[in-house]
């Protein structure tokens, strides 16, 4: 058995242990030990603590989650208030800052500045007593925050206890470094924000949606809705992180500059910013921060501009505060990227491929410096989950190049007037029916819906479908765009004088081209089937059905039952299918198609591969040779079709030993039945 006083020396320099690890991997982003070693020390503090728990320490390591829910916070005090900024949002707003502060020094001389970016997230303090994490707050009103120490000890990034400096294997460069000593002060206040970086924030999203709780609308608010909880073990498992940039008292410490002190923060161990400069006068910093502004997108959490503030801690406090902002820093913001206009209408955009997309048209309004008068609403679900109307006030957002979205609707302004908002079930340009696949509303007129024209006819067109050479992108855009072509038939319509006086074309062309498209009108029944462009039906699908169904009319014909029989042929694909042939727009183009004279020629290997064309199969009791699925297969590959019940279209019956109450019908209709050996026969000799 463990002797106490040892126990209580091995738990000691397995926290310092651990924390110096932490530090490594958290802070630094440099592990020196494999996530197992961690590990193994982490257990060993576990079972030492679980065998005297009167030697757990509230800054262990083990002691980040664990506490039990509150009923509410406490408020905590913060000694010195914490500030707020004022804003500059342009550039001469920054350099009117920096002209104050001139004017209040009465100096002409450039004035040292330290730039930091200004992170979106949530303003905490974080209290050190004797290096040990004892409080953490919200800023509150500035004065008091509520009390979430438990919540801040979940997130990693925070060191329970501060670094001695014999454990800090920090290196720092450059003139600034701080000589050592560097003592842990007596009591420490470090402010800083607490973040969620964006991709922790997506994951964190979908994961909401698939347990139907409501997303958030930003990382600031999943941060800050993290750190408001009152069950810390919820708080543990949000992604949080923390930059630390400033400090309320520290006492017994002496420090001359801003900057100097944001190093002492690191070497006590706490997580900076590693963005951080000096800017000598306010060019650097306009420099900075267009070099920051660049780098936005880049960087993993959320940025909203750069902090400035004056270095010297003199200065500082000769500058002091004017009410509730200090006058020796200014938030020199970015370009907004959300604002928040007003819906007034809803519209629907029809995309390459048929899908239906609702727009959100807005009240003009000026975002990260382009003008937003649209915003994709991307689909249906999408405006129903965020319960958007026309006539809502919303909050709309662009980043990068990405397309303006809606992100909430500000439910508080809502009048009785905004109208809910639904896609229609007719295409808006070609009025065919609109079915919807999964999230996706689609048209279904693929053959004669102008949104899908020029990507139908390019389809139809290619080498592996109707194979009309010549006919290129650039030619398909004119056609379209010129109102020659309105659907895919046109195009066997087409006269030597429709071509022949459009720019770019000649008698010459023109003819060859029109020999082409005659000439493509000998074809295999499945190149016709590809070429028309039915979702889910590619090449090797188009054979299936040629094979199967052995004719263009049949099938038309075909219900969903009788596709679906069909091995290979699964329910969206019937599905699609039936949908396609039963919208009237592509009827009649099919219509068009005919009379314009495709014919359709039996190639080589389509005749030895239908040799049971046409022909109808049904299957009952238990065949030896072969399992169901592979007799069916065999008659499909020959072109047979295999359905489930008997019918007076049915050919033939397969029937196996201990047949059902089919072969009692097909004896009823006088059905040819056939037992295993005579259905070999037929195999063979086809
Ligand atoms: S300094 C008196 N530095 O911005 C100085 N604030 O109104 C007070 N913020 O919510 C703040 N990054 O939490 C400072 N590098 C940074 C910052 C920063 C983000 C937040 C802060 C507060 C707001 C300022």
């Amino acid at each position: 058995m463990l002797d106490e006083k040892v126990a209580l020396k091995e738990l000691e320099k397995l926290r310092e242990e651990i924390n110096y690890h932490n530090h490594r991997y958290y802070i630094l982003d440099s592990p020196v030990i494999s996530d197992a070693e961690y590990d193994r020390l982490f257990k060993k503090l576990q079972e030492i603590e679980k065998k005297f728990p009167h030697l757990i320490t509230p800054d262990s390591p083990t002691q980040r989650v664990g506490a039990k829910p509150l009923s509410e916070f406490k408020t905590i005090a913060h000694t010195i208030p914490m500030l707020s900024l004022n804003n500059a949002n342009t550039i001469e707003e920054a350099r009117e800052f920096d002209e104050r502060v001139k004017r209040f020094l009465e100096t002409k001389g450039e004035i040292e500045y330290v730039a930091e970016p200004k992170m979106d997230g949530l303003a905490i303090e974080l209290v050190y007593v004797d290096g040990i994490f004892t409080a953490g707050s919200t800023r509150g009103d500035g004065y008091t925050g509520e009390d979430v120490t438990q919540n801040l000890k979940t997130i990693k990034s925070i060191p329970l206890r501060l670094l001695m400096e014999e454990q800090v294997k920090v290196e720092i460069k450059g003139k600034e470094v701080i000589p050592i000593p560097l003592p842990i002060p007596v009591r420490l206040e470090v402010r800083g924000e607490v973040f969620i970086p964006i991709k922790e924030f997506e994951k964190l999203n979908k994961l909401r949606e698939e347990n139907g709780e409501p997303p958030f609308a930003n990382p600031r608010n999943a941060a800050a809705g993290s750190i408001r909880q009152l069950d810390s073990k919820i708080t543990a498992m949000r992604p949080l992180d923390i930059y630390c940039y400033g400090v309320g008292v520290i006492e017994d410490a002496k420090f001359k500059t801003h900057w100097d002190i944001l190093h002492a923060l690191k070497r006590w161990g706490l997580k900076v910013n590693p963005f951080i400069k000096i800017c000598k006068g306010i060019d650097e910093v306009i420099k900075y921060h267009e070099d920051i502004e660049k780098k936005r997108d880049e960087i993993p959490y959320e940025l909203d501009g750069v902090v400035v503030k004056v270095n010297s801690l003199d200065l500082q406090n000769r500058l002091g505060i004017l009410t509730r902002s200090p006058r020796w820093a200014v938030a020199y913001k970015f370009k907004a990227r959300q604002e928040t206009t007003k819906v007034i209408d809803i519209i629907v955009g029809v995309g390459r491929t048929g899908a239906l997309t609702p727009v959100a048209v807005l009240e003009p309004v000026e975002v990260g410096g382009v003008t937003v008068e649209r915003a994709t609403l991307h689909n249906q679900d999408e405006v129903d989950r965020k319960d958007i109307r026309v006539g809502d006030a919303v909050v709309v957002q662009r980043a990068g190049d990405v397309i303006p979205e809606v992100v909430v609707v500000i439910k508080d302004k809502r009048s009785d007037k905004e109208k809910p908002f639904k896609l229609p079930d007719k295409c808006p340009l070609c009025g065919s029916a609109v079915v919807k696949e999964g999230a996706i509303h689609r048209c279904t007129g693929g053959l004669s819906c102008p949104a899908q024209l020029k990507e139908g006819i390019r389809h139809f067109a290619a080498k592996r479908a109707m194979n009309i050479e010549g006919l290129g992108d650039r030619h398909i855009d004119q056609f379209v765009e010129k109102g020659v072509i309105k659907d895919i038939a046109d195009l066997y319509s087409l006269k030597k004088e429709d071509i022949a006086g459009l720019e770019r074309w000649a008698d010459k062309s023109a003819q060859n081209l029109l020999d082409q498209i005659e000439k493509s009108k000998d074809t295999t029944l499945a190149r016709l089937i590809y070429a028309l462009g039915i979702r889910q039906v590619g090449e090797h699908m188009a054979k299936v059905l040629a094979n199967n169904f052995g004719s263009f009319d049949e099938l038309m014909k075909a219900d969903y039952d009788s596709l679906i029989e069909i091995h290979e042929i699964g329910p969206e694909t019937a599905e699609s299918i039936v949908t396609f042939f039963r919208e009237e727009h592509n009827r009649r183009v099919i219509e068009k198609l005919k009379k314009a004279g495709i014919k359709i020629v039996v190639s080589g290997q389509s005749s030895v591969v239908s040799s049971l064309k046409g022909k109808q199969f049904v299957l009952t009791g238990t065949l030896s040779g072969f399992t169901r699925e592979e007799a069916k297969e065999l008659i499909e590959r020959l072109g047979g079709r295999v359905v489930s019940t008997v019918s007076k279209n049915t050919d033939y019956v397969i029937a196996g030993t201990e047949p059902g109450s089919k072969y009692d019908k097909a004896v009823e209709l006088g059905i040819k039945i056939l037992n295993e050996d005579e259905f070999k026969d037929l195999l063979d000799k086809k």
